[in-house]
């Protein structure tokens, strides 16, 4: 295991993260996940408006952007999968290299741009999916639309995507698709929860949504939307994305890739935004993710009160053995 990590290291970000998730699929179809990883329901399940989470870990948005490997995820023993983020038309996202890895501090900056396959793409997915588990759905907007395009494009994906899903991601914080964090402004956020919410009123969806955050906004705009959440009636919130403050890496020639900053660097701030939340709203349900690659910075989160954990770059680094470590 050791080994084929280091090998795929050897490769550059995409291409290995190409080649990993395409031999796992490999090894689903030929029955061998059990074999190479095996797992034992371990965890404690949790249930949330009707859905059950057979543990408490999840694999984080990104990583299965078209939904092309969730059966092979759901076999490794993750509690929910999250797939996404995906927009209305297929997209290229930004030019490569736009993924870097720094692995003495288990970090990743990505500045992908939403490259994905489109929703009509993800739906025959999410039709032919045999994982049993739960399967939430991030959806975002194409980097050329505005205003209320902008909005119209999460619409469609909400409306496409809800029949197949157990719940959906409205990500307002991408670093890298432009503009897309000023949807943490009130008189942004404002008409796309109202649009969200008479989609989902008129069609009668009770699916959980969950909005998911920035670690980059203050207290005072994180407290604006926590308000919002609650009046339009979402279900809780993703707490957080990457990060563009460079600060935690210890190379200060780090520091000058755009992008979104992932893994250990990111666990305090996604943290301080957990704390904000809890602070403002204990109730309010919370996904906690950012920085997790062991047991306590596993536990912290829930410390925090998150109910659920996801991770994406412990996962890159330290492959699917990640997953009995953090839940044994
Ligand atoms: C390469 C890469 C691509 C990502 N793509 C998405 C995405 O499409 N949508 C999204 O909401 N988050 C995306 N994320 C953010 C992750 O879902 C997660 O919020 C973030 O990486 C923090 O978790 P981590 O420290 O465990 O990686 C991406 C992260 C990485 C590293």
């Amino acid at each position: 295991m050791k080994f084929a990590l280091l090998f795929l290291r050897l490769l550059p970000p995409e291409a290995s993260h190409f080649v990993a998730l395409n031999f796992l699929n490999l090894l689903y179809k030929l029955n061998l996940i059990s074999f190479f990883f095996p797992y034992d329901n371990f965890g404690e399940s949790v249930e949330f408006r009707g859905l059950n989470f057979k543990n408490k870990l999840g694999i984080a948005a990104g990583l299965d952007k078209n939904g092309d490997f969730i059966d092979s995820l759901g076999a490794l023993g993750f509690g929910f999968i999250e797939v996404g983020t995906i927009t209305p038309l297929a997209q290229p996202g930004n030019s490569k290299p736009r993924i870097f890895r720094f692995p003495s501090q288990e970090a990743i900056v990505n500045r992908l741009g939403f490259n994905n396959k489109g929703v009509d793409y993800l739906v025959k997915k999410l039709k032919a999916r045999s994982f049993q588990g739960v399967l939430g759905v991030n959806i975002g907007a194409n980097k050329a639309s505005e205003g209320q395009k902008r909005i119209d494009d999460y619409i469609e994906c909400f409306l496409k995507v809800i029949p197949y899903a157990d719940y959906v991601a409205v990500n307002i914080s991408s670093p890298n698709t432009p503009n897309l964090r000023a949807l943490h402004l009130e008189e942004n956020f404002l008409p796309l929860f109202e649009a969200i919410y008479s989609a989902r009123k008129e069609n009668q969806y009770s699916k959980p949504v969950f909005i998911k955050l920035s670690p980059d906004e203050n207290e005072e705009i994180i407290s604006g939307i926590l308000t919002a959440i609650k009046k339009f009636d979402f279900d809780g919130i993703i707490a957080s994305n990457t990060t563009i403050d460079k600060e935690n890496l210890i190379y200060s020639g780090h520091r000058n890739f755009s992008g979104g900053l992932s893994g250990k660097p990111l666990l305090a701030k996604s943290n301080d935004l957990l704390k904000i939340t809890n602070f403002h709203d204990p109730q309010m349900f919370k996904i906690g993710v950012g920085g997790v690659n062991n047991k306590e910075s596993f536990q912290e989160k829930f410390d925090l009160g998150a109910s659920l954990v996801q991770i994406y770059t412990s996962f890159i680094y330290q492959g699917p053995e990640i997953i009995k470590k953090l839940l044994k």
